[in-house]
């Protein structure tokens, strides 16, 4: 589900008055981040909304995510004594850990007891388009969440029965991404997290073909069959939209079908795992 909502102060200031509500409603909070780029999607306000709240972090999309870096992330959030499980929300994959350290984090709540008076509950909060939905799906194991991206959370409250003695509220805190930072805001672009263009297509493209010549050389000119090492960004582009074939009328080069397609692939993670961003020294 994307999202086009254009954020305000006061929309911000009433999303977060709602979340807040809820999150006196719940035993634990589980915050949704894309994998690919942990410190980009987190939004900058959540620590403070949280505050001492039992949180499990859930790094989603990791089967698009670089492995090596994914696991870095992982260790710098445990160091910082979080509870961290990596998952992919569209395939189901590790979804049965997730709720064995989300239960872990209630029964703190708990306090070691049983839960026999009420079912421990919890809510999932995240930025547009990182799973929030897809997850609470996986979560509860049927189609219960169509709507995702509305700001808040709204009036009468469902619970969705996870397990026998957990539940999780229907609709997500839809969180804000930052938008003062221009690395950023071009990473969002580039996961597709962001869909209203901040940047020009190709532009972003360049981008994303910089990155990837920085990074993941080799898995990208296979992709292409193209030897792409030492050549410009926009060298590269050419070169691959030659392969491909993309050329407009006179044999000039398709720039904006080869960014396209460039930034499609990437997206499904056609072109290689990705970790676009290391967790701080
Ligand atoms: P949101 O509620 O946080 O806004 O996100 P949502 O669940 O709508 O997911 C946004 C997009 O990310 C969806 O794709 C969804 O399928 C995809 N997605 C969610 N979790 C994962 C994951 O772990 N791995 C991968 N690879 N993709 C994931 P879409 O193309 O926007 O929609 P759809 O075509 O799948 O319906």
């Amino acid at each position: 589900m994307s999202s086009n909502i254009q954020w305000f102060p006061g929309h911000m200031k009433k999303t977060l008055g709602l979340i807040k509500q809820n999150l006196n409603l719940v035993d634990c909070v589980v915050e949704i981040l894309d994998a690919r780029l942990p410190q980009s999607s987190k939004n900058p306000l959540v620590n403070e909304i949280i505050k001492d709240k039992a949180t499990v972090i859930c790094l989603n999309k990791s089967d698009l995510a670089d492995d090596k870096v994914t696991l870095a992330w992982k260790e710098f959030y445990k160091k910082q004594g979080k509870s961290v499980v990596l998952c992919d929300a569209q395939n189901g994959k590790n979804i049965k850990e997730l709720i064995n350290v989300i239960n872990r984090e209630v029964d703190k709540s708990f306090q070691g007891k049983k839960r026999t008076n009420r079912r421990g509950r919890i809510m999932i909060v995240g930025i547009p388009n990182v799973g929030k939905s897809t997850l609470i799906n996986r979560l509860v194991g049927k189609k219960a969440c169509q709507t995702g991206n509305k700001p808040g959370v709204t009036k009468g409250k469902q619970w969705l029965r996870i397990s026998k003695d957990l539940e999780l509220l229907d609709t997500p805190g839809v969180l804000w991404h930052k938008f003062d930072d221009e690395d950023i805001a071009t990473n969002l672009a580039i996961t597709g997290a962001i869909k209203d263009e901040i940047l020009q297509i190709d532009e972003l493209a360049l981008k994303l073909i910089e990155i990837l010549q920085e990074n993941y050389l080799e898995n990208f000119s296979k992709r292409y069959s193209v030897d792409l090492d030492g050549l410009t960004p926009l060298e590269a582009m050419e070169a691959i939209a030659k392969k491909r074939g993309f050329l407009a009328s006179g044999g000039f080069v398709d720039y904006d079908r080869c960014a396209n397609m460039l930034l499609d692939e990437f997206r499904k993670g056609i072109i290689t795992k990705v970790g676009l961003e290391l967790p701080p020294e």
